[in-house]
């Protein structure tokens, strides 16, 4: 086999279809930072920007509590973990970060995987055997979805997905499953598209009527939803009520990397013993569970950093409607202004990127076709100058596209 670039079927096929992508406007280009996420950002050709596309909600991966501790324990731990945590051992600041964890989103006990994908693709293919059911939200995140697809490969359990949000579908299939030992409901708490929450108490009732588990995956809602960031749960006063919660540590919990699956002793217990994704891959570097811890001790301690975030994100959805743009309608950071075809978005984040705002297009297949959107990310860390000078970028370019 060639390795020359076009030269076998496979590159030939991926060079064309690059070129396609390139064609059609919806090639991704990579913007290279070089300083830390914060409200705005070195990059590189451009200068500073403020960034308004960032997961780094409450501001904490440049917190300097959260990179001290990342250090001392690169100086205490070292740089790697050696093996997979059950052959050469497991460390402290492990057990340290998945009890904060669990203590952070009320459950018994959590376990740490190296992302929230893993999380989601270890849970419902480690528990769930041929005899049960996992039904999924149809507008959940990518890795629910590929999450449920392996469980079904790996269990043969049934799969089903119901309408975005849809109770009544929800219930339907619910009642068709009555054969089913153990039927499992999974959806995101915000849904990352579109900025939205999923009706929790409605759907924990279904669950409760159906004796379903309910999980939920929070990773735009830890350290986001809620009067302390405790994730969905505790936006709709039901700390402690939901079955099963997978999240991440990239996003608002200083943003490096990895995930978690918070629940109960057993079903942590259980995946510590038999996913795949924990008996054959290695855990979290230490210094990224040092700085995850670091950052839920700083989120414990600092509730006043999610009411900045909420008031951020109310300020800059209340201007941009004033302004003559009309951003999905919600009560999260996420603020999505619908474009319509991707190349459009696309050439609209261009547009903005020129007035000194990085703020990414989103197109098919990442949302479906003809809705393509700027999603912008509002966080704790930008002034309301940060808010405002990126508002008057959205004007200027808004006016040229005559969407205002
Ligand atoms: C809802 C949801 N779940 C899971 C993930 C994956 O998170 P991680 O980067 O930790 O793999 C994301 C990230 O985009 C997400 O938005």
């Amino acid at each position: 086999m060639s390795t020359t670039t076009g030269q076998n079927p496979l590159e030939t096929r991926l060079v064309a279809a690059l070129e396609d992508f390139r064609q059609q406007g919806v090639y991704k280009r990579l913007n290279h930072l070089d300083s830390p996420q914060a409200a705005r950002v070195r990059m590189e050709g451009r200068g500073e920007v403020i960034i308004l596309s960032s997961n780094n909600y409450l501001g904490l991966s440049n917190e300097p509590a959260v990179v001290e501790a990342g250090k001392r324990s690169l100086e205490r731990y070292g740089a790697g973990t050696g093996s997979v945590r059950f052959i050469c051992g497991t460390f402290t600041v492990h057990r340290e970060l998945e009890r904060a964890l669990a203590r952070l989103v009320g459950t018994e006990s959590s376990l740490s995987f190296v992302s929230a994908w893993n999380a989601n693709e270890a849970l419902p293919a480690t528990v769930l055997t041929e005899d049960d059911l996992v039904l999924s939200d149809q507008l959940n995140h990518a890795s629910i979805i590929d999450g449920v697809r392996l469980a079904k490969s790996i269990t043969k359990c049934q799969t089903g997905v119901y309408k975005h949000g849809d109770l009544d579908d929800l219930r339907a299939k619910l009642a068709a499953a009555s054969d089913r030992r153990v039927k499992m409901v999974i959806t995101d708490g915000v849904f990352s598209m579109e900025g939205s929450i999923a009706p929790l108490p409605a759907l924990k009732q279904l669950c409760r009527e159906h004796d379903a588990v309910l999980v939920v995956d929070d990773s735009h809602a830890t350290g986001v939803l809620g009067p302390t960031g405790r994730g969905t749960a505790e936006h709709f006063g039901m700390l402690g009520e939901i079955d099963v919660i997978t999240s991440t540590l990239g996003k608002a919990l200083g943003g490096a990397a990895g995930g978690f699956v918070a629940a109960s002793e057993a079903l942590c217990d259980y995946l510590t013993q038999r996913a795949r994704p924990q008996l054959f891959s290695n855990a979290l570097p230490p210094t990224v569970a040092a700085s995850a811890l670091a950052s839920v001790e700083f989120l414990e301690a600092h509730p006043e950093r999610v009411t900045t975030l909420r008031d951020n994100a109310n300020y800059f959805r209340d201007r941009l409607q004033a302004l003559g743009f009309k951003p999905l309608a919600g009560e999260t950071p996420i603020v999505p202004v619908i474009i319509g075809e991707t190349a459009d978005a696309i050439r609209m984040s261009d547009m903005l990127l020129d007035e000194g705002v990085f703020v990414t297009g989103f197109g098919f297949p990442v949302v479906p076709q003809g809705t393509a959107r700027v999603r912008c990310q509002v966080s704790a860390a930008h002034t309301r100058a940060d808010l405002d000078e990126a508002l008057a970028a959205f004007a200027k370019v808004g006016r040229k596209l005559g969407l205002i």
